[in-house]
């Protein structure tokens, strides 16, 4: 099985390195994870690239070939590339002079492959990650990044689509499952899931929000179902889905039927209970329903910390 490598921004570190976990598990349940500061490595039998291209706080990914002390230690067992480039990383406390080891690798690999160093569009990069136990050797053919849907309506309350996307990763669900969005708004978790191949249903019971998110999932030509209706329609399709996503209204931007601390303790009585749920709502609520959830904090500004909940 062969090891990957996850290098996560620097934002949201926690949210981070789960999001990778929940991808890589739903396809392959076997998958088994290490992580030391803002590096995940990974044994499974998924490519890195699969993970990649779903997972929103990932900078950096690859193949992992193993440590090595010194330079002059390192082999790749990988054919000569018609170019390549090397870029260090350190994730460590300690300062370490980048540039020279960078040259010093490149040297070696130069003198290997007699391959031509191309910084600006290798065929292959060799990454040296440098944490505080251990010096890990990696390399990755070219990245194909996130494959991103487009938004033509946006309104003041919608969430961020790198939360939105994020959330759909915590689900865990992968393609061909169905999600629905109770809160749908503007569409953006719709979207997120729809871009990465997860069949969708949105409900909100405002009709133009219907109606915005409708033009959006058109824009994509994507063909998700989009119910005008109250978040109780869930126990009408219940049977259709396997996941809730979905971002509560906070009782202010957005319209709401009742107190949000009330709509909340609602909606969780009414959802079944054995379906995952990831949701985020404004800190502050205290929803005691949610006590077995793993949870995440997120602070927007002074007046907004949201959290999200996973179940
Ligand atoms: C925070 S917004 C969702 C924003 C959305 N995530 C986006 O990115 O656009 C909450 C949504 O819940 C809808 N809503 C409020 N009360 C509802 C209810 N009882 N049933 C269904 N939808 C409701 C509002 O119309 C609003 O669009």
């Amino acid at each position: 099985m062969p090891y990957s490598f996850f290098v996560l921004s620097r934002q949201h570190e926690e949210l981070a390195r789960d999001e990778v976990i929940a991808i890589s598990k739903s396809y392959d349940p076997k998958a088994i994870f290490n992580s030391e500061s803002r590096l995940v490595i990974g044994r499974s039998v998924i490519p890195w690239n699969k993970i990649f291209q779903r997972a929103t706080f990932v900078r950096l990914s690859g193949n992992i070939v193993g440590t090595f002390s010194e330079p002059s230690e390192i082999y790749l067992p990988i054919s000569k590339p018609d170019s390549f480039a090397c870029r260090t990383i350190n994730l460590s406390s300690k300062k370490v002079d980048l540039s020279s080891l960078e040259r010093e690798i490149g040297t070696i690999l130069k003198r290997k492959w007699n391959s031509k160093v191309s910084l600006s569009d290798p065929h292959l990069t060799v990454y040296l990650i440098i944490t505080d136990t251990k010096q890990y050797l990696g390399y990755s053919e070219i990245n194909v990044g996130l494959k991103r849907p487009k938004k033509v309506i946006k309104r003041p309350h919608e969430l961020d689509w790198r939360l939105s996307r994020c959330m759909v990763n915590l689900s865990g669900l992968k393609e061909g499952k169905t999600l629905c969005d109770p809160f749908c708004g503007t569409g953006t978790i719709l979207l997120e899931a729809e871009s990465m191949g997860i069949d969708t249903i949105g409900i909100d019971f405002d009709g133009k929000m219907c109606d915005i998110t409708k033009r959006n999932l058109a824009e994509n030509g994507y063909t998700s179902r989009v119910i005008n209706s109250t978040y109780h329609h869930i126990e009408r399709i219940s049977d259709k889905i396997d996941a809730i996503v979905t971002d509560l209204p906070y009782g202010t931007a957005s319209k709401s039927s009742t107190s949000p601390k009330k709509l909340i303790k609602d909606f969780l009585s009414i959802i079944p209970k054995k379906k995952k749920l990831v949701m985020v709502y404004k800190k502050g609520l205290d929803i005691e329903d949610l006590s077995g959830a793993k949870k995440y904090e997120i602070y927007r500004h002074k007046s907004l910390t949201r959290v999200i909940s996973v179940r």
